[in-house]
């Protein structure tokens, strides 16, 4: 597959879209999925890279996967390894995930630092002071982190932040564990809830996730299960913002906004018409764009992971915007890029200031997964045409972004 997207812009996008499942919410699933050696069924799985490496890092410690038609199954009756493959974690950084569920299957889990997108120091730290409290023993020597957890305990954790990924990480490490162990100023986002629903379906014991404070009491033993994850808000986000920037009109079939509160209001604030009906969200798009403020924070705030889009966004309203990244603290790859499209950007710290105004195609990269969605929906609101090189990095986020935006009326290949 070619790594450009080739953009004409100016096509106003108008139609209707399916929201997939949420990348965040199925791969923690997925590694959930290797704490019962009975089979799992993920249902309306998006076919992603990142979801793709999660596969084969479950096969490498020995479950058998398979995807077909959006339907992924997960068996792990021959799970044997706890050694998280390396090449495959630097790839990934949801590989971190793997810990806790490793510890609940076999006692003990080896992992290598993790890789991922570009957006920051992305440290660990809170997943091993969270899992040394709950007694597993940890050793970090030569960039690997040796987790014993055969003497693990139940306990009451206060997370620094609410950091998803270790809220998640140390669910699925008390799972099993005699019990109640309770996690304190835990991350709220859906996808918890999400994990949660299928923890409890395996015949776990989790409650209260969704606010902060989650509460795991211990089971014997968890079953296989069939399961639906969420849909994807930041692939609804990212649709929303586009079919506002080309003045366009969007209609999501079946998915509910309740997820995504402060993205919509912010698409209102800039004069988009949104409808939440029963049975999905359609937005309209005003004849000119507002400026708006962002400022990124744990959920129920503006996620950190539509921060790129909403600047997109702003660099075509008409006013000044002030946009704020709280969560990650490098995460502006993508204003040098609008720079280059003609986007009036400056960057200090955490903040920038955006004067919105007019964007013109230009050739561009992505350097991280949101960063590269930005770059297209600039695209698709620019006079003339924007190259995006290296969208293997969309890719891992996206399934096939060419051929949904495509179905709304864009002019976008890929070369
Ligand atoms: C998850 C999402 C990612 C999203 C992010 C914030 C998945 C697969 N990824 O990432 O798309 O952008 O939530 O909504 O679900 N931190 C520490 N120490 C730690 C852990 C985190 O300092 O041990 C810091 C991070 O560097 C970052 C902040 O906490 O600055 C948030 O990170 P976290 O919530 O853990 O995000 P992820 O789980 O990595």
């Amino acid at each position: 597959m070619g790594d450009i997207f080739r953009i004409m812009g100016g096509a106003r996008l108008s139609g209707r879209a399916v929201i997939p499942a949420a990348k965040n919410a199925v791969l923690p699933i997925m590694a959930a999925a290797v704490m019962t050696g009975d089979c799992v069924t993920l249902h309306g799985c998006p076919a992603l890279d990142d979801v793709g490496n999660m596969a084969k890092i479950l096969e490498e410690l020995g479950c058998e996967t398979r995807a077909a038609a959006g339907r992924l199954t997960i068996d792990g009756k021959n799970a044997r390894r706890h050694e998280m493959p390396d090449l495959l974690s630097k790839r990934l950084r949801s590989s971190i995930f793997m810990m806790g569920p490793l510890i609940t299957r076999f006692g003990r889990a080896t992992v290598t630092y993790p890789g991922g997108c570009e957006i920051g120091l992305r440290p660990i730290d809170l997943h091993l002071k969270g899992l040394r409290r709950l007694g597993v023993d940890i050793r970090e020597e030569h960039g690997r982190i040796y987790c014993d957890g055969r003497h693990r305990h139940a306990g009451d954790v206060l997370l620094d932040f609410p950091s998803v990924g270790a809220t998640e990480n140390l669910m699925m490490a008390a799972v099993l564990t005699k019990g109640e162990t309770i996690i304190r100023n835990a991350a709220r986002e859906p996808e918890i809830v999400d994990l949660q629903g299928f923890i409890n379906a395996m015949g776990g014991r989790v409650s209260g996730a969704g606010s902060s404070i989650v509460r795991i009491r211990g089971v014997d033993s968890l079953h296989g299960a069939a399961y639906p994850p969420i849909a994807d808000r930041i692939t609804a986000g990212t649709l929303l913002t586009a079919a506002a920037m080309t003045g366009g009109e969007i209609a999501l079939d079946g998915f509910s906004g309740d997820s995504m509160d402060a993205v919509l209001a912010k698409l209102r604030e800039a004069g988009c018409l949104i409808d939440e009906r029963g049975d999905g969200l359609t937005l309209s798009a005003p004849g000119r764009l507002r400026a708006v403020d962002v400022f990124t924070q744990p959920y129920p705030g503006f996620p950190t992971d539509m921060q790129a889009q909403m600047m997109a966004l702003c660099c075509v309203a008409e006013g000044t915007s002030i946009i704020v990244e709280n969560v990650f603290e490098s995460r502006f790859s993508h204003a040098a890029q609008l720079v280059r499209m003609g986007a009036d950007i400056t960057v200090h710290h955490r903040t920038a200031v955006v004067r919105g105004g007019r964007l013109t195609g230009a050739r561009v990269t992505a350097r991280d997964l949101r960063a590269g969605a930005a770059l297209v929906l600039a695209a698709l609101a620019a006079d003339g045409m924007t190259e995006v090189e290296n969208i293997s990095l969309i890719d891992r986020g996206y399934e096939r972004l060419e051929e949904t935006l495509t179905a709304l009326g864009a002019r976008i290949r890929r070369v």
